[in-house]
């Protein structure tokens, strides 16, 4: 398939055309190369390509940032979202968006399911719902995969700033009133490069198994590398004052992998155990 990718320099895009090549033409465009906000550059380069699917995974995801510039976030997450889905409308090319567990308020205290109300607490979560609309009222043909907490090789992510607070400090405060699903990004794009050969079009949750608090996440990183002498404390959310609020709890539940048959991602202990070692023999 030839298959174009937006974002294709952040975390996730990284590993999505390094999965993705092995067996299909991919097309993967930065944000210098390919700037969403900009209908007729996105509109020029898809009908020039002519993709058989374009995977959407382009977004401004600095959540205490959206909420200070509420503007950039919709221009981006949402108005962004909207360029994507009207290029691919015309000659009904599928889309697969890329959203996220924020678009849920956590309230609930059970997985979340695919079709579970929505209801975003913070300017992130709310940009991205609106990416959903665009994509759902726009397209015939597309997958909206939320996912939650990731993590790989490229960019910024939970697991460096860890590793990179151990080198300098004794001492880790971490938030212990948040629970997720952490989620390796190598695993996500196998899975999405496996869900897009058929065309079983919908809402998906697709996040590594199993949950944690960001205090227990952080306490299998220091654990996985047996970084000696690091004290972790738990902390409450409220203790960090951050401008977004986050959701308390946003474990998703893989249900419409589950009723397609298809094999849910291996248990988030396992995916980070392999990250570490990567991180570890790159070094
Ligand atoms: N990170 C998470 O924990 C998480 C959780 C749930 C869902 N998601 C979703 O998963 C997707 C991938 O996330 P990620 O962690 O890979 O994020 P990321 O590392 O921040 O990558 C996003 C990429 O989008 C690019 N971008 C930003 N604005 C753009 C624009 N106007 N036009 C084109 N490209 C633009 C960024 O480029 P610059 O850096 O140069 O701006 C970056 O390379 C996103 O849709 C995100 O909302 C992420």
């Amino acid at each position: 398939m030839k298959v174009l990718v937006t974002g294709a320099r952040g975390q996730l895009g990284t590993d999505l055309v390094d999965v993705l090549i092995r067996e299909n033409d991919v097309f993967g465009f930065s944000h210098q190369e390919l700037d969403i906000t900009k209908p007729h550059k996105v509109l020029k380069i898809v009908n020039e390509i002519k993709p058989d699917i374009v995977i959407h995974s382009a977004a401004y995801t600095d959540v205490d940032g959206c909420e200070l510039n509420p503007e950039k976030a919709y221009r981006v997450n949402a108005l962004g979202t909207k360029n994507v889905a009207l290029a691919c409308q015309e000659s009904e090319i599928p889309l697969v968006y890329i959203s996220t567990d924020y678009v849920f308020d956590g309230i609930k205290s059970q997985p979340y399911l695919e079709s579970d109300v929505v209801n975003p607490i913070n300017v992130y979560g709310k940009s991205k719902l609106e990416g959903e609309k665009f994509v759902q009222s726009l397209l015939k043909k597309f997958f909206i995969i939320r996912t939650s907490w990731l993590y790989g090789k490229r960019g910024r992510n939970f697991v460096k700033t860890i590793l990179n607070l151990a080198q300098n400090q004794r001492e880790l405060k971490i938030v212990n009133d948040q629970v997720g699903s952490p989620t390796y990004t190598l695993d996500l794009a196998q899975k999405i490069s496996e869900l897009i050969e058929f065309p079983y079009y919908g809402i998906y949750h697709i996040t590594n198994q199993g949950f944690c608090s960001w205090f227990e996440f952080a306490r299998e990183i220091i654990g996985g590398l047996s970084l000696k002498g690091i004290r972790i404390i738990p902390i409450e959310s409220r203790e960090l004052n951050r401008p977004a609020r986050r959701p308390s709890y946003s474990v998703l539940e893989n249900y419409s992998l589950k009723l397609k048959g298809l094999p849910l991602l291996r248990d988030w202990k396992s995916a980070l155990k392999e990250f570490l070692s990567v991180l570890k023999s790159n070094q």
